[in-house]
């Protein structure tokens, strides 16, 4: 998970800037700055909870992979829908994602009534692909070990992500953060 040394660039994720460099991986450069995504698989094409929106500089990041292809939907990726875990960064410029569960995350808290709609449509999407997800994964052969490695790491991050909510929490309880979540 170690960032190179060259090309170094700036890459906005949920609306905060970061460094990266080019041959990053769009999942490694969230995880290294603690950002909100979902890598439930800890990142090999399994679990599809690490799609991001690019919402700025596409061109910048590697082609479609063969298991975005057999799992992003025609619609999903005419909105620029990538998977973090397959994408990397191939030359310097402005790069900017947002993920979905972040996205989710805003609908919950801003417009809660057009989460039952956005899950239906996901769902969807996926239904569309099911053929070619089954398809893609019958081909593939993991190593069990490996996968289970990498799920408890993420199991592990994922828990150190609410270790760091729940401590900021804590402070704005306390008064300790000097926001203003105590007000009122
Ligand atoms: S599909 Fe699980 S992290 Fe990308």
């Amino acid at each position: 998970m170690e960032l190179n040394n060259h090309d170094t660039m700036q890459i906005t994720i949920n609306n905060k800037q970061y460094e990266a460099n080019v041959g990053d991986r769009l999942l490694d450069i969230a995880r290294v700055n603690h950002e909100h995504i979902g890598y439930f698989c800890g990142g090999n094409a399994l679990c599809q909870t690490c799609y991001v929106r690019v919402l700025e500089g596409g061109e910048l990041l590697s082609p479609l992979n063969e298991e975005e292809k057999a799992l992003l939907s025609d619609n999903l990726v005419s909105e620029g829908t990538r998977m973090a875990c397959q994408t990397t960064v191939e030359k310097p410029g402005t790069i900017r994602i947002v993920s979905v569960v972040e996205e989710v995350k805003q609908m919950f808290e801003h417009e809660p009534l057009q989460l039952a709609g956005y899950a239906g449509k996901m769902g969807w999407e996926s239904l569309v692909k099911l053929p070619d997800t089954l398809g893609l994964q019958s081909k593939r052969e993991l190593d069990l070990f490996e996968v289970l490695a990498d799920v408890i790491s993420a199991i592990g991050g994922a828990f150190e992500l609410i270790g760091r909510a729940c401590t900021s929490w804590c402070c704005c309880i306390t008064g300790n953060c000097g926001c203003d979540a105590k007000k009122g």
